[in-house]
């Protein structure tokens, strides 16, 4: 199966940039730095349903593929919402009442918050933000945990199944005409009508506090990861929406290890800003539908932070075609040990597969028998139509043997 690979080289696009500096230390702890990640970790950890999710070890896969290794994190499990996201825009809604009562003089923490204490206060406060699903979920989600209200905004292509999945923490839904990019500027404006609190997993000029925010709560899965790790990656292929996953996972490995792993962005071609933005060397917009099945990835704009760690330590940049991403999520759900892997999770792994079937890239990204390469698969079947529609199979049936 993994031979099929090769025929999604020629729609594959790769980018070096060449600008980067090998080796250079981490200097941007002024966004994301291991002591925000031990701030973030301390109250997502206090959370009562927290748990470590599972590192899968893919021993086949990395044998057909000529490496050492391939190790998959696998997001699926998270809490109950079935992604990476719910730990950084629940934590960023969390971190914003803490914040809120403290200026009113009250110490509180999570804890406080999810026993209720201080709910006549927070009741007034509402957050809003715009998603195309994952990060939406994970706000409202947060918001009814920590209580306080949520409103969400959805553009034109966000499935029925999703949308669902938002409304049932108790959010208020609105579906907008227009891309993801036109929902954020919904959001913002709503948000600056009625005072309610904007918390985006992107960041733009003059906001930028609360997706620092989100991202530093992603650091929490990337430090189980090198926990769960008996020796540390030597690539790690990460999926690419407007560049907060990177980034976190980026800031982490590069301030932590003596020697980190080499990085490769990996997106859709049709919503590729942050390949778009390495090829021009600044943050570069793209326009259209941003039409992929990877819906968490279809992004045209850059989050400015991310997109700042990602350019300093990130030397390869790759985009897929949606062709090889069932194909990549049925390799997963048919393996040994079955994943159950939603769209937007598997582009990191499709990227990886693709270019260990190039001689000329496997040996600019330094690929070879050696390698140990770690990929987030970042969500399960969070369209749970979707994930039956391109596996053949529900993830219960996935699951059903295993
Ligand atoms: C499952 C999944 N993976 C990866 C990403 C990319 O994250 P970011 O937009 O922070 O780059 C997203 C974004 O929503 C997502 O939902």
């Amino acid at each position: 199966m993994i031979n099929e690979y090769n025929k999604f080289l020629v729609s594959t696009s790769y980018f070096q940039n060449k600008k980067l500096q090998i080796g250079v230390p981490y200097k941007h702890q002024h966004i994301l730095s291991l002591q925000g990640f031990n701030k973030a970790s301390k109250e997502i950890c206090s959370w009562n349903d927290y748990h470590p999710t599972p590192l899968h070890l893919l021993s086949d896969l990395a044998e057909e593929s000529g490496v050492a290794l391939i190790a998959y994190k696998d997001e699926s499990c998270r809490f109950s919402l079935k992604s990476f996201k719910a730990l950084g825009g629940a934590y960023a809604v969390a971190n914003l009442l803490i914040k809120k009562l403290k200026e009113i003089g009250i110490t509180a923490n999570s804890s406080d918050l999810i026993a209720g204490t201080y709910t006549e206060l927070t009741l007034k406060i509402t957050v809003c933000c715009a998603t195309d699903g994952n990060h939406g979920r994970s706000v409202a989600w947060g918001a009814q945990k920590f209580g306080c209200n949520c409103e969400i905004y959805i553009h034109r292509n966000v499935s029925i199944g999703r949308e669902k999945a938002i409304a049932k923490y108790g959010a208020k839904v609105n579906r907008i005409e227009g891309n993801y990019d036109d929902s954020v500027r919904i959001a913002a404006e709503v948000a600056e009508e009625n005072s309610y609190y904007v918390v985006s997993d992107t960041s733009y000029a003059g906001y930028t506090d609360i997706p620092k925010d989100v991202m530093q709560g992603y650091t929490v899965m990337v430090d189980e990861t090198m926990k769960q790790m008996k020796e540390m990656p030597t690539h790690v292929f990460l999926q690419g929406g407007v560049g907060g996953f990177p980034a976190a996972t980026v800031s982490f490995l590069v301030e932590s290890l003596d020697c980190p792993p080499i990085f490769v962005v990996v997106e859709p071609t049709n919503a590729d800003c942050l390949f778009q933005s390495a090829v021009n060397g600044e943050p570069t917009v793209v326009h259209g539908d941003l039409d992929t099945v990877m819906a968490g990835l279809a992004c045209g704009e850059v989050s400015l932070l991310a997109w700042s760690i990602i350019e300093s330590y990130v030397p390869h940049f790759m985009t897929i075609e949606d062709k090889s991403v069932s194909i990549t999520m049925k390799l997963l759900a048919n393996g040994k040990t079955p994943i159950v892997a939603g769209e937007s999770a598997v582009a990191g792994l499709a990227g990886f597969l693709i270019a260990s079937h190039d001689s000329s890239l496997k040996e600019t990204l330094k690929l070879d028998n050696n390698s140990r390469i770690l990929v987030f698969g970042t969500e399960g079947d969070t369209d749970e139509k979707m994930y039956e529609k391109m596996v053949g199979r529900s993830a219960t049936e996935v699951l059903k043997d295993s």
